[in-house]
């Protein structure tokens, strides 16, 4: 078997997750090369995965320039740079004809993600968007199944994704997704993109057709903080002992997500001491800023309510801060249903018992299926697994995320967000 190689653009948090697997199956991946701006991170890859200092470059442009003079370097890229440099990222790499693993949300306009498939189509390039959720053992053997008939035609399926207080506090009330402006994407986009292209890929016989949706920022705002909150916990505000979204508890005492914590130090997150973490959020990390006070335009919470063509039906909520972290699922067949949470990774199967008049229960158990280091429930080793094979020519898998597999999910996102807006019903122009 071909051993695949590719180039890393972009190589941060994400990249890590699917590089890791060049580390411990160097028969089947190789990193050749490194793009990335920040010459930190290009030392740190160039260690990492023995990739030599003079094939790693500052952007793009610089490594097509190099490719032009001295040929090609790579059998595809996996493109991990943050939401707003997708498609400037993208576009080129396409046109030189990269395959291409490219990270979730493609871009945030219908516009560009039509333009981006087109470009990858017109040159020849497999592009598989980073949906990693496909690729748990969990909504793998959900899809299965599905897929079976076991529960009918879909009718209907119910979606939640409660994002849990810490991991809403680092990544979108005090995080680098917590503006639309910084990064591009609303929250529906950064975090329920996966959601709503697992319900578009489980329910693919069919395609979404109208969308409409509520939500807001109506929760996490200053008139509800806490009476005579401060604007920085640990500095000011008499509630840090007692408030939900304290920082002395989510990353003091707790030091949830520090990956993302604390990047404002310049050191890494391992060896950053207590007195250093704690000096910082008094004063000049965003992490320590007051949740209710902070400066975010992201909806806290959103419910999406889909039509596909056939006439099944959907939906799916948005809260931030639930207490309990947790994406549940429901779907609804004409002859059962099927039920579960992927963090318990249990789901059950309920079908008709003819001669009681009553229902039968099974219960399928994925835990053990998947390693225990991997942030996505098995789903970052299985997508990267999927693409080296895809680039080797190997049979397609039934999560692949191609491209022109993985619009719905983003075109329910943004007409979601746009009937958010509207207050309108909005429909899905393109046809399967
Ligand atoms: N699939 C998932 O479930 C999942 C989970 C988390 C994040 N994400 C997405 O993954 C992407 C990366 O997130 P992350 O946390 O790894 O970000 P990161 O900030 O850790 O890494 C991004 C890297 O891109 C580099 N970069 C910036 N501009 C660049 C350019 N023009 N060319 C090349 N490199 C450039 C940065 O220096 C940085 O090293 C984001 O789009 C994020 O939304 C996906």
């Amino acid at each position: 078997m071909k051993q695949v190689k590719v180039i890393i653009v972009g190589n941060g948090e994400r990249a890590n997750c699917y590089c890791k697997y060049a580390l411990t199956n160097p028969q089947d991946l190789k990193v050749v090369a490194i793009v990335d701006p920040d010459i930190e991170k290009r030392k740190e890859g160039s260690v990492k995965y023995g990739v030599p200092e003079s094939m790693t470059f500052a952007s793009v442009d610089d490594l097509l320039s190099y490719e032009k003079e001295h040929g090609r370097l790579a059998d595809g890229v996996i493109n991990a740079t943050m939401d707003e440099w997708h498609y400037r990222t993208a576009m080129p790499l396409l046109r030189a004809g990269y395959n291409m693993l490219l990270e979730k949300p493609v871009v945030n306009n219908e516009k560009e993600l039509l333009e981006i498939k087109k470009t990858a189509e017109e040159n020849g390039c497999l592009l598989m968007v980073c949906h990693v959720l496909r690729y748990t053992p969990f909504y793998l053997a959900i899809k299965k199944v599905v897929e079976s008939g076991e529960i009918g035609e879909i009718m209907h399926i119910e979606t939640c994704e409660n994002v849990g207080i810490a991991h809403a506090s680092n990544s979108y009330i005090r995080g680098k997704w917590n503006s639309t402006e910084k990064c591009g994407s609303s929250m529906l986009l950064a975090k329920c993109c996966h959601d709503l292209d697992l319900i578009c890929w489980l329910n693919n016989k069919t395609s979404p057709s109208r969308v409409s949706s509520f939500g807001g920022r109506n929760f996490l705002v200053a008139e509800k903080a806490p009476r005579g909150a401060g604007t920085r916990c640990l500095n000011d505000c008499p509630h840090v002992d007692t408030c939900q979204y304290s920082a002395k508890s989510i990353y003091v005492l707790n030091d949830k997500y520090p990956y993302y914590s604390w990047t404002c130090i310049d050191n890494d997150y391992e060896s950053i001491s207590r007195e250093q973490k704690t000096e910082s959020l008094k004063t000049y990390n965003p992490h320590g800023e007051c949740a209710y006070k902070v400066n975010s335009d992201l909806v806290d919470h959103q419910a999406v309510m889909i039509h596909f063509e056939n006439g099944s039906t959907a939906t799916h909520s948005m809260i931030q801060g639930a207490v309990r972290p947790c994406r549940l699922i429901r779907i609804m067949g004409t002859k059962g249903e099927i039920q579960g949470m992927i963090e318990s990774c249990k789901f059950c199967v309920r079908t008709y018992d003819f001669f009681n008049a009553d229902y039968l229960e099974k219960e399928f158990d994925v835990s053990g299926l998947f390693e225990k280091d991997d942030h996505h429930a098995g789903g970052d080793d299985g997508i990267i697994k999927d693409f080296v094979n895809m680039v080797r020519g190997g049979e397609v898998s039934i999560s692949c995320t191609k491209i022109d597999d993985s619009i719905y999910g983003h075109l329910c996102v943004f007409m979601a967000d746009k009937s958010m807006q509207s207050g309108k019903t909005e429909e899905i122009i393109l046809k399967k």
